[in-house]
């Protein structure tokens, strides 16, 4: 063991984007925009309308649109307080704890999406459906529903726990990341895509795809242009859902966010679904007290997509940034941690990734839990052990102990690479002296050291 630590600490879990792409200056000058002209500034600093502020909805409308090829339809499209937000406002509409039976959850997870669910009242009842090569698998997802109504076929229908007008209780909730998934990193194919949403009309489920990466990919050559390829831009489910014609409130809602391509801070998103769905969302106790959710930022955000600055900035500062951060990292795993089994690409077939973070397997006989804990201890390293990405209160869900998850956003090229060297010295020493970690380090990290290192 190393009892002396490296004093550069280097966050390898953080989830976060780093301040070298945080549009500063744009937000500076659209701030001056909204507040330096009052037919701009009062509505923006007034309590919003339900659905959102409207020239978001619109140019937001258009530039989806455009990257999606679908048609621009406003009505499809609900300003939100960000993704987090927007799922527990889903819940709120959209699920009972009596008339909802199942919550199929993307394994591995978005580890924070969970508590979401939990506190939603759901704690103990999310299933797991793991990921192959390709993402979540329909098939799997099929039988393990279907088994679930077989147990259900002789209990009584129950009316449900709450009224909410103007919305729907479904039966299945079924929660993936479409596009270069946390943490894995997949991209689920277009047949699988329609699968999934077939099946969701098929068992009144309601699919919600976190779709906060679709704009941050890239083509794995550090030479190819960063031109969207059409592995890039892919339907989202609500749009195939849409393409097979909605009645009513649909099975699939894109929950888009502000966060990665703009700031967190700014706790800004969007959801789009049919348009009953997306006015349901709008029809919330919480947004008819209080208008709809971050008014203010949204009346700058949208100057900043009207004008194309924030594509542009995406395109031209966070695309090339994540696509020099990503292959730096994957280049040393593949160099310093040789054993590693890691998927360069999002998207099988296809040289293309995207997101935040990649996801490697590490057999060195010892759970990552241990890695982790070891990492911070010895190397001033942080890093996501498999583990929490298991969808949680589903004993029998799938397990990831010998996973590591790494974050190329935050960090610095030098601190991911550094980062790496770090966790290949201790892996090689764990691997030498696995009864003394066995015995030194046992305890998980708590719930807290995730809350914080997201
Ligand atoms: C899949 C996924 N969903 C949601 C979020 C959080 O989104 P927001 O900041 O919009 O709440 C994250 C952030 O890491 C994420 O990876």
């Amino acid at each position: 063991m190393e009892s002396s630590q490296p004093e550069r600490p280097i966050n390898l879990m953080r989830g976060w984007p780093a301040a070298s792409v945080l549009p500063t200056d744009l937000l500076t000058k659209a701030s001056a925009t909204v507040l330096s002209d009052s037919s701009v500034s009062t509505p923006a600093l007034e309590y919003g309308p339900d659905a959102g502020y409207l020239p978001l909805r619109k140019s937001m409308s258009k530039w989806l649109s455009r990257h999606f090829n679908v048609e621009e339809d406003i009505n499809r499209i609900c300003i939100t307080g960000g993704a987090s937000q927007s799922i527990a406002n889903i819940l709120i509409s959209y699920a009972d704890s009596l008339v909802t039976k199942g919550f199929w959850v993307v394994a591995p997870c978005y580890h924070l999406v969970c508590p979401i669910f939990e506190d939603a009242g759901f704690a103990g009842r999310l299933r797991g459906v793991r990921e192959d090569e390709h993402g979540i698998d329909p098939v799997e997802l099929e039988a393990e529903i279907q088994r679930l109504e077989r147990s259900e076929r002789n209990a009584p229908d129950q009316p449900p726990s709450k009224d909410v007008p103007g919305r729907k209780l479904y039966r299945h909730i079924i929660y993936v990341v479409s596009t270069s998934s946390n943490p894995s990193g997949k991209t689920l194919p277009l047949e699988r895509r329609t699968a999934l949403v077939n099946l969701a009309r098929k068992y009144d489920a309601l699919l919600i795809s976190d779709d906060v990466y679709d704009f941050l990919q890239w083509p794995l050559s550090r030479s190819s242009p960063l031109d969207w390829t059409p592995e890039m831009r892919l339907p989202r489910l609500a749009d195939i859902d849409r393409e097979l014609g909605v009645e009513g409130f649909g099975n699939a809602v894109s929950n888009g966010s502000f966060s990665k391509i703009a700031a967190p801070g700014m706790r800004t998103g969007w959801i789009e679904a049919s348009p009953a769905f997306s006015k349901g969302m709008s029809m919330q106790g919480s947004t008819k007290s209080g208008g709809a959710p971050s008014q203010f930022s949204a009346a700058v955000l949208s100057v900043m997509v009207q004008d194309g600055s924030l594509e542009k900035h995406v395109n031209e500062v966070i695309r090339p940034q994540l696509r020099d951060r990503h292959l730096s990292l994957i280049t040393a795993i593949q160099q310093y941690i040789p054993q590693a089994r890691i998927s360069a690409s999002s998207y099988a077939g296809a040289d293309v990734f995207g997101g935040f973070f990649v996801w490697f397997t590490v057999n060195i006989g010892l759970s990552t839990q241990l890695v982790a804990q070891a990492a911070l201890k010895e190397g001033n390293l942080v890093i996501g052990s498999g583990g929490i990405f298991a969808v949680s209160g589903d004993k029998s869900g799938p397990r990831f102990d010998d996973k590591i998850r790494l974050c190329f956003a935050w960090e610095p090229v030098d601190s991911l690479i550094e980062g790496v060297k770090r966790l290949a010295n201790l892996l090689d020493r764990m691997e030498r002296n696995k009864e003394l970690y066995q015995k030194t380090y046992t305890q998980s990290m708590g719930q807290d050291w995730v809350t914080a290192n997201k």
